[in-house]
């Protein structure tokens, strides 16, 4: 975002979650730390702050942002109605990296949600994030912390490579544990359909309620719009590959996988499981790019667990690219 002068505001980066609240309760933009990955946050009930947050990252205004909670209590400020299935995995995964799709409170203004009458609501599982929703005292919205299309943010770093100049502060924390993004699952009809793959698994889902499917291409598109958008992509271009043993030329590329590649790539991250593969994956497209790598080799992995998430966002990369 930039000032009235025209010239890129100061981002003030700080360790202390009052100090990165104040910001919001103000009207201005914080990015701060949750299990999953950066969000960048603005106060829900404040129109001109939630603008921003789609200015900040040249999102698309048809992408419904998430609201953040630091107390399930405060979901019925959003939501005009817990469901049934909806009820039952907030007492089985919040705080954790699972967001529910509610009909929305009308007091959320409808800029925030696209305009949809529904909206996505998630409590992270992370202390500092819960510190500085607590201390903002209000619902959060928080998209990802990157500029649209690019990958999302694990490390403050990332937030201030993209967003630098553009938002008043970063809330400085570790690495996030997950690496990728909350699952969401849309609770507002009958049954339970998973809108996105992410840090909560399906199987962990139909454990809960049996009834939950995955949503076919088709209507994950209608009912979630961020899926149309590209996502996740470094400069580089990103191959998939089954089996690394058989790289033969990789230099001046990079590779991510479980395996050891067979020839010798410029930068390699091999991982020692798919979780790790998931905490590692977007930090290292982001240390491809600036190392100006062309091609980035990922091995898929099996689509079970994390790994259905995982293979989401690698072949949306892949595509993309
Ligand atoms: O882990 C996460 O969910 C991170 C952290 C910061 O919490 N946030 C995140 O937000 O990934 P974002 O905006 O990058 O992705 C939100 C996704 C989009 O695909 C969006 O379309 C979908 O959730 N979504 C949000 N509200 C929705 C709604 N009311 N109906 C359907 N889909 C919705
Ligand atoms: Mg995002």
């Amino acid at each position: 975002m930039f000032t009235d002068q025209g010239k890129a505001m100061e981002t003030v980066v700080t360790d202390s979650p009052e100090r990165a609240a104040e910001f919001i309760r103000r009207g201005g933009l914080a990015a701060f730390p949750t299990e999953t990955v950066y969000g960048l946050g603005a106060g829900i009930f404040d129109e001109k702050a939630v603008a921003g947050v789609f200015r900040a990252k040249s999102r698309p205004a048809d992408n419904p942002l998430i609201a953040h909670v630091s107390d399930p209590r405060q979901i019925r400020s959003v939501a005009s109605r817990i469901t049934d299935p909806a009820t039952k995995f907030i007492d089985a995964f919040f705080p954790g990296p699972l967001t529910v799709i509610l009909p929305k409170s009308e007091d959320v203004p409808s800029i925030a949600t696209a305009g949809l009458d529904t909206i996505g609501v998630r409590m992270p599982d992370c202390r500092i994030a819960l510190e500085f929703i607590g201390f903002a005292k209000t619902p959060v919205v928080a998209p990802s912390a990157n500029i649209s299309g690019r990958p999302s943010p694990t490390t403050w770093k990332a937030v201030l490579e993209d967003l630098d100049g553009r938002i008043d502060c970063i809330l400085r924390g570790d690495a996030t544990r997950v690496g990728l993004e909350s699952t969401v699952v849309d609770c507002s009809g009958i049954k339970p359909t998973v809108l996105r793959a992410g840090g909560i698994s399906v199987e962990e889902l139909i454990k809960i309620v049996p009834e939950t499917r995955m949503a076919t291409n088709g209507s994950a598109r209608v009912r979630s719009p961020g899926s149309m958008h590209t996502h996740y992509t470094p400069s580089a271009r990103v191959v998939l590959i089954a089996y690394p043993s058989e790289l033969e030329r990789c230099r001046a590329a990079g590779f991510i996988g479980l395996d050891i590649p067979g020839a010798e790539p410029e930068l390699a991250q091999v991982c020692g499981s798919v979780e790790e593969y998931a905490f590692h994956l977007f930090d290292f497209f982001r240390k491809c790019d600036r190392r100006g790598i062309k091609t980035i080799y990922c091995q898929q992995v099996d689509e079970t667990g994390l790994g259905v998430a995982l293979m989401d966002r690698l072949r949306r990369a892949a595509a993309a690219s």
